[in-house]
């Protein structure tokens, strides 16, 4: 069965409470939580603070991704501040601070991620698979909500689908950008079992539907 991660980026700031307690009577079990430092991307989100004060509020699972240069120096406090999964980015740091990163994570008690721009392969983040609980495959660049999916990622999905059936079976496989009732689909065929939503969530006339269909 899949999971739905809807991306709180797309919800209305001023009504940040109330969309968070929406979203879980909507049906919806994980919140993902994108964060932007204005130097891995062009766009800034939110901070430490943010997850700590979501973490107060909610028991949805958080499912934080960083996008973010060099995550070793946030990653221990994005893990106090109650994220449930830390999804850091490959391209990111050096190899050698990569796996310190997951590491330090999974000590802290947190699930540790690893994600994927378009342009990366899936063979740079072969050695890290045996040691995360969640990847991420981007369908866009990463950045902004509202974006075209990029439906030429499949391929790679699926060669991760089957790289992780050989050495992690029980980790995620989870896809972020461009993701609405048809592409989730496409994803889900491709071998991905969490789906990322921000603006085709949050802009559905019938949110727990959507939950539902993704879910089915
Ligand atoms: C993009 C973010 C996504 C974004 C997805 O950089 O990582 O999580 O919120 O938004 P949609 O679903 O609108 O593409
Ligand atoms: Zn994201």
């Amino acid at each position: 069965m899949a999971i739905l991660s809807p991306s709180i980026l797309s919800a209305d700031y001023m009504h940040f409470h109330e969309d968070m307690d929406r979203t879980k009577a909507d049906g919806a079990k994980w919140l993902h939580v994108d964060i932007m430092d204005g130097h891995f991307v062009p766009n800034l989100s939110f901070g430490y603070s943010w997850v700590k004060s979501m973490r107060k509020i909610t028991d949805l699972v958080l499912d934080v991704h960083l996008m973010i240069d060099t995550p070793i120096k946030y990653a221990e406090e994005f893990c106090k501040a109650g994220a449930d999964y830390l999804t850091i980015h490959v391209e990111a740091d050096t190899p050698e601070n990569i796996q310190k990163t997951l590491e330090l994570i999974r000590s802290l008690g947190v699930k540790p991620g690893i994600v994927v721009k378009p342009n990366t392969p899936a063979q740079a983040i072969a050695q890290y698979l045996p040691m995360v609980d969640l990847v991420l495959v981007m369908t866009v660049e990463p950045g902004f909500g509202g974006q075209k999916f990029m439906a030429h990622m499949m391929p790679k999905l699926k060669e991760l689908r089957t790289m992780l059936d050989e050495v992690n079976p029980a980790c995620h496989l989870e896809v972020d950008g461009g993701v609405d009732l048809t592409t989730a689909e496409v994803c889900k065929a491709n071998g991905a079992d969490v789906l990322v939503a921000g603006s085709a969530f949050y802009g559905a006339a019938d949110r727990p539907a959507f939950v539902k269909t993704i879910e089915a």
